[in-house]
């Protein structure tokens, strides 16, 4: 049974912290429907340092995950989302996807699939036996049929703004037939920097290794980037943003950044400290944080698709 805490012992959800305990304890100590996003990531059970103690067979490592996301579809209002970003269980050289695992959980629990985001990066370990893994999966579900989905802050720019509507296209014919402010970033979050020097108008989200700006000593950073996506457009301002597995606290620091309330839980004090002084430090405009988006790509004169059109530049203006 659910361990029930009452009174003063509830998280304050209104100011933004990092709590340092056990999801499964701590995430009864906030009210139902009150969480708007939560964005995480969970151990994958595959050893890392900070799951050592678990050592979890996939069997029982599904079991308390499920009991964790039980929990945390409970602390969500409707219209809510959940970003959960997982990657590939391993044993003996046998790969199990974990969104596998995850989706029938999610589907029980009610919740409604609305992209399966494939977060591509360029670095990592570089496998023997079978072809090294440079990608993972963000599920993104909601809660209800009606749900918080902002487009126009997380658009990015056109590769050819200049495209122009057809002919035969009544009433529209010669019209810009992109958006102003960008194009949908879509369901591939793309990690290549040798993309972002060619020049195609994508993010480069590179993932947190040494020579990053965000790197800490935790093994599993997320990047700024990536979150922020998250809550730019899934909640808005004031917002409840959570992470029960927080890490380094990016999650929170990202929420806090963008006008949003963010509630972090980490089981390992060591963690949860370093996460707060991150915290304090980003209040204090003094963390470094790699700077969203990259810059639109500049046409040459010969491509007329490439350049902005003169109607945008006079909205601009206006
Ligand atoms: C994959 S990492 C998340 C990293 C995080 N996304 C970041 O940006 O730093 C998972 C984190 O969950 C923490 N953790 C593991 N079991 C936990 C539990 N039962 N409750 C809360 N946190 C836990 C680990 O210590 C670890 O820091």
């Amino acid at each position: 049974m659910d361990r029930v805490i009452h009174g003063t012992d509830m998280i304050d959800v209104r100011v933004t912290q990092i709590v340092n305990g056990d999801a499964v304890q701590q995430l009864d100590r906030m009210p139902d429907s009150s969480v708007q996003l939560c964005v995480t990531s969970p151990p994958y059970n595959i050893g890392k340092s900070y799951e050592k103690s678990t050592n979890q067979t996939l069997e029982q490592y599904s079991q308390w995950m499920r009991s964790i996301l039980t929990k945390i579809s409970r602390k969500l209002k409707s219209g809510g989302s959940i970003c959960l970003q997982v990657g590939n269980y391993v044993k003996d050289g046998i790969i199990v996807p974990l969104d596998y695992i995850f989706y029938p959980i999610l589907m029980d629990l009610g919740l409604s699939l609305r992209n399966r985001i494939i977060w591509r990066y360029n670095f990592g370990l570089h496998a023997k036996h079978r072809l090294s893994g440079r990608y993972e999966v963000i599920l993104w579900v909601t809660k209800g049929l009606e749900y918080k989905f902002n487009l126009d802050p997380i658009r990015i720019p056109q590769l050819y703004p200049g495209k122009r509507h057809a002919a035969r296209k009544v009433g529209k014919a010669g019209m810009p037939s992109g958006n102003p402010m960008g194009k949908n970033p879509s369901d591939y979050w793309e990690f290549s920097a040798e993309k972002a020097f060619f020049g195609e108008p994508v993010w480069d989200i590179p993932n947190v290794k040494s020579k990053h700006p965000e790197k800490t000593e935790h093994p599993c950073q997320f990047p700024n980037e990536l979150v922020e996506r998250c809550v730019l457009a899934f909640t808005d301002k004031g917002d409840l943003v959570l992470d029960p597995f927080a890490g380094t606290g990016t999650s929170v620091i990202c929420a806090d950044i963008h006008g949003r309330v963010g509630v972090g839980i980490e089981l390992l004090k060591d963690y949860a400290d370093n996460a707060r002084s991150r915290l304090q430090l980003s209040q204090k405009g003094e963390l470094a944080l790699r700077p969203s988006g990259i810059e639109p790509r500049l046409p040459k004169e010969t491509e007329r698709v490439a350049t902005v059109p003169t109607e945008w530049l006079r909205k601009q203006a206006v």
